[in-house]
């Protein structure tokens, strides 16, 4: 596996069983395949993509919860954009939002080679200056960029959530550091678990699946 932080991502759960849930689970799509083996090629960074595990669940949530309107905050090369547009009815919207330019124009190039490209809109640019401006509810939000942000990114657009729609938010046990926080990631991470876990607006539930992985609901 390529790495994005100094070593791997570590594995939360035994790395058998791991494998064993992976193989289990429904795969991707022959297009979702195509899509990680080209990012694959093209970058160094390639574990930033959410995986099937946590892909397949954003997937069940939308299903199970109808969602239509979905925002996601972090789109890389369009993994997870593409997974929550295959499981959207065709009248579905996705909006994403990316900062950097390779990564805009990688996403965008998968979008156009996807099927469902119709229903996934690119919004290029900072996160927490996007946010802001952009109008209507949503059904749905994956949380899934820079991790220092993630406070920022759940105060900003909770409000846009409609009242019962579900939050999730990746990668919030941080290879496990999280319990014992040394670097500025794994205690905002910290600190972002222990501010959900005390805002009444919320319930929730924190998974330790491949990352850590939070299901938030708006009451
Ligand atoms: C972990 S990757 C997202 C992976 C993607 N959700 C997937 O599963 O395929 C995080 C992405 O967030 C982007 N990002 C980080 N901070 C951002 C910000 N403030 N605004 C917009 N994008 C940001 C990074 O450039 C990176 O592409």
């Amino acid at each position: 596996m390529k790495k994005h932080r100094d070593t791997s991502i570590v594995q939360i759960t035994d790395a058998n069983i791991e494998e064993y849930a992976r193989e289990m689970t429904t795969p991707e799509s022959e297009g979702v395949k195509a899509l990680i083996a080209s990012s694959d090629a093209e970058l160094e960074y390639i574990d930033m993509l959410s995986g099937n595990l946590v892909g397949q669940m954003l997937k069940m949530l939308i299903k199970i919860s109808g969602a239509k309107r979905i925002l996601e905050i972090g789109t890389f090369t369009g993994y997870s954009a593409i997974m929550m547009a295959e499981a959207l009815p065709d009248e579905g919207e996705i909006i994403t939002l990316e900062m950097n330019l390779r990564y805009q124009k990688l996403a965008c190039k998968h979008f156009r080679e996807f099927d469902h490209q119709n229903k996934i809109k690119l919004l290029e640019g900072n996160a927490r200056e996007l946010i802001p401006e952009l109008k209507g509810e949503f059904d749905f939000i994956f949380i899934d960029a820079d991790k220092l942000s993630y406070e920022s990114y759940f105060k900003q657009a909770l409000p846009l959530l409609k009242q019962g729609g579900l939050m999730v938010v990746d990668n919030v046990l941080w290879d496990g550091t999280v319990l014992d926080p040394e670097d500025q990631k794994a205690q905002a991470l910290h600190e972002f678990n222990k501010m959900v876990s005390q805002d009444s607006r919320v319930e929730q539930v924190l998974l330790p699946v491949r990352d850590g992985v939070t299901i938030i609901r708006k009451k």
